[in-house]
């Protein structure tokens, strides 16, 4: 009853009954790990479950070892009824154990405080498994509607119990800018909060008259990357540019290419107010991304890239004046121009730049690491030009599309992306060579809050699509989606216990429908044609 499914299961006689006499083995290595899954179990048992090294004389234990034979994420939990036994390549191998074993106890494991009455007991299985991929990850858009620090890291748990590896956080946007940078605190104080913001998705749709806002101090990060790391999720942050940056130009005027004042965006959609490309906002963000390179260690660092409309650049003497100076024949050049500088300046970092697939309209600095959102026809370019890929092609794996048909989907947006559609999730296109093929890191879920004003809404949303892009993610063998559909309900009653407000099967319960509130919904043929000429310039 594994969710995502493993490699293999053997279900064995008998069963280990969790209990007083039940202690955690594990050496010095797996500490972290062992207080993990203490302080996991305890609040629903209320068993005590010491955690030590191994002795000798240990009867009836949860064993956590480490095997270098083993590859560095995969398990293999043998459950008998003296011992639970947890084998991993690494702590992140013996992590992925403990989920399992989590998932082989009764739901009401994931209550928070006593549950009287329930036996706990774990059937004896063997289990085997491994992941299919190495980035198994999940974009949240912080920027357009804030995640509070509580709700993130009940997000963060989410994703680590379907063993997904990797947060992409979109930090910043056009309607907020989400993280505080010491050196420009303006960011924050003037960018993390709008005035109003735009009710459904219609271009005059009305604004509801409410400030919204937030943002994460800087201890907050250190607490939610290391939050992340303990359950071994990378955050990987994300300062888009040059597009995508009207609130940082709301809170300094002298990064934007001129014209009137700014207010932080009220409205959603891709918008013409970009950034300008003096050596000056080069700089500014520099500075950025040495904070931002500070808070988060990991090997990546998103810059954005995407949707960014060149109008601006092409009327303005001064953008045309520096082109000239910079030898740069057009404005999509510009644009890669100004991209590599900041690649190199993460380069000087120990960093690699993560970057949306319009990058490819240019040349990109080798190194980068391209998220294809447009489709497939990203992930295809990226291979073949060299790139290492994440998958995360829009008609796939876009959790604010519409969950169905159904006339009571809030604000429905683009076209059905079903659960089955998500479940059929394939982040290599069949055309690639082997060696392009390599590239493809793995693939990950994205998640834009334009139309999610809170968390609930973002369970509503996120799941189940995002156990089964999960499942994708993990499992290797053929996808049975009638199998997948058969352990997601014996998953659900989890995501009951946790407290997750997912979409049921049949349709959004009446306070999970917005009524009166536009959507845009498109047919498919519409929108194969609309994401089909957004990506002529990257293919090839
Ligand atoms: C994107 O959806 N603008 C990457």
């Amino acid at each position: 009853m594994l969710l995502p499914r493993a490699t293999s299961v053997r279900t064995d006689e008998g069963e280990f009954l969790l209990g007083e006499s039940t202690v955690i083995t594990a050496s010095r290595k797996l500490t972290a790990t062992a207080l993990w899954l203490q302080s996991t179990l305890r609040p629903a048992t209320a068993l005590l479950l010491p955690a030590g090294p191994f002795h000798p004389a240990t009867r009836h234990s949860i064993t956590l070892e480490v095997r270098p034979e083993l590859g560095d994420e995969e398990y293999c939990l043998t459950v008998t009824p003296q011992t639970v036994l947890i084998e991993g390549g690494s702590p992140a191998g013996v992590f992925y154990g403990c989920q399992a074993l989590l998932q082989l106890l009764p739901p009401a494991v994931h209550r928070r405080a006593r549950v009287s009455g329930q036996r706990w007991a774990v059937p004896a299985v063997t289990v085997r498994d491994e992941p299919r991929f190495r980035w198994r990850g999940v974009m949240l858009d912080v920027a357009r509607h804030f995640m509070p620090k509580h709700d993130l890291l009940r997000f963060i748990d989410l994703l680590a119990m379907h063993r997904l590896n990797t947060l992409h956080l979109h930090l910043t946007d056009d309607q907020g800018w989400r993280v505080e940078i010491l050196r420009h605190r303006r960011l924050t104080e003037v960018g993390s909060w709008r005035r109003e913001s735009q009710l459904g998705a219609q271009d005059g749709a009305p604004g509801d008259g409410r400030p919204h806002g937030g943002y994460y101090t800087q201890a907050d990060i250190r607490e939610i990357v290391a939050y992340a790391a303990e359950r071994h999720i990378t955050v990987v942050p994300e300062i888009d540019v040059p597009g995508h940056s009207q609130a940082a130009i709301a809170a300094y005027p002298e990064l934007g290419v001129g014209g009137p004042a700014r207010e932080v965006h009220t409205r959603w959609g891709v918008n013409p107010n970009i950034l300008n490309t003096e050596e000056s906002t080069l700089d500014f963000y520099r500075g950025v991304l040495d904070e931002i390179t500070d808070l988060f260690p990991s090997r990546f660092v998103g810059i954005g890239g995407d949707e960014c409309p060149k109008d601006q650049w092409r009327a303005d003497p001064r953008t045309q004046e520096l082109m000239r100076e910079r030898g740069l024949a057009d404005e999509t050049q510009l644009q890669s121009w100004f991209i590599g500088r900041l690649g190199e300046h993460l380069a000087t970092r120990g960093r690699r730049m993560f970057a949306w697939d319009d990058v490819l309209e240019g040349p990109v600095p080798p190194g980068t690491a391209v998220a294809s959102w447009r489709g497939m026809t990203g992930a295809r370019t990226a291979a073949r030009r060299g790139h290492d890929v994440v998958s995360c092609p829009d008609d796939q794996v876009y959790l604010d599309y519409r969950q169905s048909e159904h006339p009571d989907e809030p604000i429905p947006f683009a076209v059905p992306l079903t659960l089955q559609e998500a479940y059929g999730f394939e982040p290599v296109p069949d055309d690639l060579t082997a060696h392009e093929a390599a590239h493809i890191l793995g693939g990950q879920a994205n998640i834009w809050t334009e139309h999610m004003d809170s968390p609930r809404t973002v369970d509503y949303y996120a799941f189940p699509r995002l156990c089964a892009i999960a499942e994708a993610l993990w499992s290797t063998g053929a996808r049975d989606f009638d199998d997948f559909r058969t352990r997601l309900a014996a998953h659900l009653p989890r995501l009951e216990a946790i407290g997750v407000e997912y979409r049921p099967e049949t349709g959004p319960l009446p306070w999970q429908t917005r009524p009166g509130i536009e959507g845009k919904p498109s047919t498919r043929l519409e929108w194969a044609a609309f994401i089909d000429d957004l990506v002529t310039h990257i293919k090839g």
